[in-house]
């Protein structure tokens, strides 16, 4: 059996659900051939109650530079980034649930995952698969694709639409957990946006910026907006979509209007719809957020590792639209 040296970066929501799943799951790992064990795990707040073990916890992370994998699962930009790149530049592979990291420092990343090197299944719709479903998709050519990457504003939409006003909605989507006491990074689009960043860049553009994405988030909506769409026999959503317009790929977050019989309509979780030429239509729904459903994705990536594969790489050049997209009606 070969010992398998985890260095686990954070030990809130995530990372607690990937210590414990790891627990749960030790057969599987001896089935590889692997006996996992935890270095440590980084934290600021050793007091907090935590489902791992006191002696795991640092409050400077363990050297990374012993490990067979780093686990990300800190959040942010600054200070992740800082800890991962010398562990990537001695090639310990990455494995992170951070669409923030990813999208914004992606040219200090790119070359890493250019190399194989980190794993990211669990950044966008958490365990649901969404990058493992586009990378079957490279046998075709990509013509559209639509989807709702972000749970909190799906969950305010779907209160709105129940007759609560904006506030109200969010105010009871804080009360239960599903959006920060900052809401902006999920109200103004930016988490879509992050995570639509990636999507572009695993199928149309490796070195698809961030900043090209036009964001609109789903602040300046009023039950008259959701209402009138209902009259009409429609839902709003916030949409991610990437679709060609003269020539060029167009990233864009947006409240739409879709009918309310579309599979994006209905969808209760995340979704993501994708068009491609020649295989047509494809669509997949799952959860998009909480602990356990994203540990899933990020062990999904530790045996997809153990097993010999590549992390996610991005599409090695860029591909022009084939043909021009079409784009659901935005509200107002
Ligand atoms: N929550 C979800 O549903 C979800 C879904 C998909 C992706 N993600 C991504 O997963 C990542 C983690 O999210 P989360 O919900 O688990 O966040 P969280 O509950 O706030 O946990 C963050 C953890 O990192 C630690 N931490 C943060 N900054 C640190 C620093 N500078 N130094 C040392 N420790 C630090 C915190 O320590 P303390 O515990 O001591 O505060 C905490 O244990 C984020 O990138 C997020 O976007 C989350």
């Amino acid at each position: 059996m070969e010992a398998l040296r985890i260095a686990l970066l954070g030990g809130g929501t995530v990372g607690s659900a990937f210590y414990g799943l790891v627990q749960e799951r030790l057969a599987d790992f001896h089935a590889l051939g692997f006996s996992p064990r935890f270095l440590g795990v980084l934290v600021r707040d050793p007091s907090r109650p935590r489902p791992i073990p006191q002696e795991l916890l640092r409050l400077e992370p363990p050297d990374l530079r012993e490990a067979d994998v780093v686990v990300e699962a800190l959040g942010g930009v600054e200070a992740p980034l800082r800890l991962v790149l010398p562990a990537l530049e001695a090639g310990i592979p990455l494995i992170t649930a951070n669409k923030a990291l990813l999208a914004e420092a992606w040219e200090a990343l790119r070359p890493y995952a250019e190399e194989g090197l980190i794993y990211h299944e669990a950044s966008v719709m958490a365990g649901t698969p969404a990058l493992s479903f586009l990378e079957t998709l490279r046998g075709s050519r990509l013509l559209e694709l639509h989807g709702i990457l972000n749970g909190t504003t799906l969950y305010i939409l779907q209160g709105m639409e129940g007759g609560q006003s904006y506030g109200e909605a969010l105010l009871e989507a804080q009360r239960l957990g599903y959006a920060e006491a900052d809401p902006t990074l999920d109200v103004a689009g930016i988490d879509a946006a992050h995570k639509l960043t990636l999507l572009a860049r695993l199928l149309v553009d490796p070195g698809f910026p961030f900043s090209a994405v036009e964001t609109q988030g789903i602040t300046r909506l009023t039950p008259e907006h959701i209402q009138e769409a209902r009259a009409r026999g429609e839902r709003v959503r916030l949409l991610a979509s990437l679709y060609g317009k003269g020539g060029r790929w167009r990233a864009e977050v947006a409240p739409r209007r879709l009918p309310q019989d579309h599979s994006l309509a209905r969808a209760r979780g995340n979704a993501l719809l994708v068009r491609a030429h020649p295989l047509g239509e494809v669509f997949v729904t799952g959860p998009g957020a909480g602990g356990e459903a994203t540990a899933s994705g990020l062990l999904a990536d530790l045996f997809r590792l153990l097993q010999g594969a590549p992390g996610h790489l991005p599409v090695p050049q860029a591909q022009p639209p084939l043909a021009e997209g079409s784009p659901f009606p935005e509200v107002g």
